[in-house]
C-alpha cells in the first residue's frame, strides 16, 4: 500500500479552499491533497460537457496521486459530472475509488433551517440550469418550496479579489433583490457555491436582518465524517499524518497569493498540468 493516500479535494478555482478549511478542522488526522484548476476557472457559465470532461481529467489525475476518495468541493462540477462519474466512469477507472459531492450532504439538511418552508438558492447558472438543488431537495423535504437565483458575476469578482468594492456591491445587491423578488417568504438562503462564503457578510447585508444564511462548509465536513465511519473499507485506505498538498492548474505565485483568503491559513502550492482528454 502507498505511504500517501490523501482525499482528494477539488475545485474549479479557490472555493473548495473554504470547504477544506472545515474539513480539515473536523478531520485533522487525515492527509489532504487539494486541486484548483484556476487555468480553467471558473466553470460556472460552462456547458455540461466541458465541466464533466474537465471534472473527469481532474478526478484521474487524484487517483494517480493515489486518492481512495475525492470531494468535489465544487457545486457546478457536483451538478453537473458527479452522477455520469459515479455511474459509468469509476467502474471503467477504478471500482475501488470513491467521488462524493457538496449537493447531496446539504439538501439532506436544508429543510431543517425553514420555518417558512420557503428556501432561496444562490449559486452559478451551471448550477442552477441543471436543477439539482430543487430536484435533490424535493427527495427530502417534499413540502419545501425552492427558489433559485444565478450569480454569474460573483464568482468572477471573488476570483480577482474585486469583491470588496463598490462594484462588487452592486452585483451583489441586484442578485439578493432578485431572489427575493421570487417570494417575500424566503427565510433561509443557502450559499450553493463554494466561493460565496468570502461574502457572507455583505450578502447578510441585503438580505432582511431574520434571514439564516447556510454555508457549506461545515456540512460537507460532518457529512464526510459520517461517510468514513459508515465506509470503513474506504476510512482505512486513508493515510492519516496530518499532512496537507496544495496543486493548482495556474501559477502557482497567484495561488499561493490568493489561497490565504479562503483557507486562512498559508498555503505553498506547486503546479500541475492535467492530462486533456
Ligand atoms: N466554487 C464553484 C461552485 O461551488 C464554482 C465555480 C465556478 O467555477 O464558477 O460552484
Amino acid at each position: 500500500m502507498p505511504s500517501s493516500q490523501p482525499i482528494g479535494v477539488f475545485d474549479s478555482g479557490y472555493g473548495g479552499l473554504t470547504i477544506l478549511q472545515q474539513i480539515v478542522t473536523r478531520l485533522p488526522q487525515y492527509d489532504f491533497i487539494y486541486l484548483g484548476d484556476n487555468a480553467r476557472a471558473p466553470y460556472g457559465n460552462r456547458s455540461f460537457e466541458t465541466v464533466y470532461q474537465y471534472t473527469l481529467e481532474a478526478v484521474k489525475w487524484f487517483f494517480k496521486m493515489e486518492s481512495p476518495l475525492v470531494i468535489l468541493a465544487c457545486n457546478t462540477a457536483s451538478a453537473k459530472a458527479l452522477r455520469t462519474i459515479q455511474q459509468n466512469d469509476l467502474q471503467k477507472i477504478d471500482k475501488e475509488k470513491r467521488v462524493l459531492g457538496v449537493i447531496r450532504p446539504t439538501t439532506e439538511i436544508i429543510g431543517n433551517f425553514t420555518k417558512t418552508g420557503k428556501v432561496g438558492i444562490l449559486a452559478t447558472s451551471g448550477t442552477v440550469q441543471s436543477e439539482s438543488y430543487p430536484i435533490e431537495i424535493k427527495k427530502f423535504f417534499p413540502d419545501i418550496h425552492v427558489f433559485q437565483q444565478a450569480c454569474p458575476m460573483w464568482v468572477p469578482l471573488i476570483e480577482n479579489n474585486e469583491h470588496n468594492t463598490a462594484g462588487a456591491d452592486y452585483f451583489i445587491k441586484k442578485y439578493i433583490d432578485e431572489l427575493l423578488s421570487k417570494s417575500k417568504d424566503i427565510d433561509t438562503v443557502l450559499l450553493a457555491c463554494t466561493h460565496y462564503p468570502l461574502i457572507k457578510n455583505k450578502i447578510q447585508q441585503y438580505l432582511p436582518s431574520t434571514s439564516t444564511i447556510v454555508s457549506q462548509g461545515e456540512i460537507v465536513a460532518e457529512s464526510l465524517a459520517e461517510y468514513l465511519q459508515r465506509h470503513p473499507e474506504i476510512e482505512k485506505k486513508c493515510s492519516k499524518n496530518g499532512k496537507r498538498s496544495f496543486f493548482t492548474t495556474d501559477s502557482t505565485i497567484d495561488f499561493d497569493q490568493h489561497a490565504s483568503i479562503f483557507y486562512n491559513a498559508k498555503v505553498e502550492s506547486k503546479h500541475v498540468h492535467l492530462e486533456q482528454m
